[in-house]
């Protein structure tokens, strides 16, 4: 097959917040407790964390880690969750009806953030908890001074503040399943109250509000709380066995940010603030086999890669708006990286972060590209998009110094490499290009313990990019080369 690229060097249409390349932990299943810590496990360091695993999470440079949920935020009550270990309650979690014994609480949680070097975002109990609680939370971490928390803090051993930026008010509010279930209406409400009141005790904070993937709800919340609020968020769950529903699942993504850029330009008009609300894609992953009973464990393969890399596409379309986003989840539970007693082993989407975090560019492009498409059926499910998917899907970014420009190519075919003419306008090529390959023998190849390379990233010698180029079949191509724009 053959398509065609073109790149317009000059024409910078937005900066890539490295935000979206966030990462997200529940207390649930074996996330964190026997995922990312491990108290007395022979590969855990002295504070309970699992070294294997944060050797995996350093390399993927997680920018900003959202916790404790998930459905398991909105019946946590962190004051639980702090001073010495052995004295905390084991409590029922009755979000996903299990036992927590609360030995990784917030200051667990800043230690994580701390050595991996990521952004925390807490999300608060708006089920269970009080605005008080809430209240509280924010002044434990990021006050200094002498009023309780902020002294209690210190007294267990923080003298400095944790300068927690990121908060969350609530989870899934719109959902039957969440603690704390509301309307719309009820749920702007009380975002509107409390996201005034967290930032009357750290003004430098950030909130967000739940967004629903429904421009009813959206509407109505931003009515309510548009004024209070920074960012709204989306949570996408998608896919399925087969191949072409999950490449196509990206695409699905990207109408549904689209549809919501849309809302939030409706609803601001009818608001009285300056900076845009921005989205919190703060969920989002391939979700169809793992249940409550297995820990919500999947096993993913290539096309699962692919569908991430999709995404990431997605929001370099759409960066002025989507500036942040959490995989769900980090390890074991729909996880990035899945661990057992004896080690780790990574994902396909673990890949498609490793490559973008690493390699992309900030400063996105606009491209026009043109390849053969495919339209799915209603049968493949509700990720299904409206719209045919291009087989090809590119992405364009120049780096801060815009010296190098790096181009990110998805071939979705499942069996026929895409022979590709690649036109860099007001450009020229200045030295030799670098490339990494995601792919594997097939869209359905999957790592496993026994097999951990199935899939991976391959590093191409150097060479010169040329006008034409060629995709192999189902993979993920970033081309980084030195250019000068003219
Ligand atoms: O990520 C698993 C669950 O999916 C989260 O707890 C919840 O927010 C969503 O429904
Ligand atoms: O499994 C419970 C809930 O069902 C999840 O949190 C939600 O995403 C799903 O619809």
């Amino acid at each position: 097959m053959t398509s065609s690229i073109e790149v317009f060097c000059a024409e910078e249409t937005g900066v890539i917040n490295p935000n979206i390349y966030g990462h997200f932990i529940e207390h649930l299943g074996r996330c964190i407790y026997g995922g990312i810590f491990d108290e007395g496990s022979p590969l855990s360091d002295r504070r309970g964390f699992r070294v294997d695993v944060l050797d995996a999470v350093k390399a993927i440079r997680c920018p900003i880690l959202r916790w404790p949920g998930g459905n398991f935020a909105s019946n946590y009550h962190w004051e639980d969750g702090i001073g010495p270990r052995n004295s905390r309650p084991v409590r029922l979690d009755t979000a996903w009806n299990a036992l927590d014994d609360n030995h990784f609480g917030t200051d667990e949680f800043i230690e994580y953030c701390k050595e991996i070097g990521t952004n925390p975002y807490i999300c608060v109990n708006t089920g269970t908890g009080t605005l008080d609680e809430a209240l509280r939370w924010v002044e434990y971490c990021n006050r200094d001074g002498d009023s309780t928390y902020a002294a209690k803090r210190s007294a267990l051993g923080h003298s400095k503040p944790h300068q927690v930026r990121y908060w969350g008010i609530g989870n899934e509010i719109y959902g039957k399943w969440q603690h704390g279930h509301r309307t719309a209406v009820e749920y702007g409400r009380l975002a509107r109250e409390w996201s005034h009141f967290m930032k009357v005790v750290d003004p430098h904070i950030r909130t967000v509000a739940v967004g629903a993937n429904d421009p009813e709800w959206d509407l109505s919340v931003l009515r309510e709380c548009g004024n209070e609020v920074d960012y709204l968020s989306i949570h996408i769950y998608v896919g399925g066995p087969e191949y072409l529903p999950t490449v196509a699942a990206a695409h699905y993504c990207e109408e549904r940010l689209e549809l919501l850029e849309h809302v939030i330009a409706v609803a601001e008009s009818r608001l009285q603030r300056d900076a845009p609300i921005e989205i919190a894609f703060d969920e989002w992953n391939v979700w169809f086999r793992g249940t409550v009973e297995n820990g919500l464990e999947e096993s993913y393969a290539l096309k699962d890669g692919l569908f991430a890399a999709g995404v990431f596409h997605a929001m370099h379309r759409h960066c002025r708006r989507v500036t942040m986003a959490n995989l769900a989840q980090l390890v074991n539970v729909i996880g990035a990286i899945v661990s057992d007693e004896s080690g780790t082993h990574i994902t396909p989407q673990y890949l498609a972060f490793k490559l973008y975090a690493n390699h992309f560019g900030s400063r996105a492009l606009r491209l026009r590209t043109d390849s053969e498409r495919f339209t799915l059926g209603h049968a493949d499910g509700g990720a299904t998009p409206r719209n045919s998917t291009p087989f090809l899907d590119a992405s364009a970014a120049l780096t801060d110094d815009r010296h190098t420009l790096t181009l990110a190519v998805i071939n979705r075919c499942p069996d026929q490499p895409l022979h590709t003419r690649i036109h860099l306008r007001d450009a020229i090529v200045s030295g030799n290009a670098l490339a990494w390959e995601l792919n594997g023998l097939d869209g359905m190849s999957a790592n496993t313990f026994h097999d951990p390379d199935a899939v991976n990233i391959t590093e191409k010698p150097p060479f010169q990019l040329k006008e034409h180029h060629t995709f192999p079949a189902h993979s993920v191509t970033l081309i980084r080369v030195p250019v000068e724009v003219s």
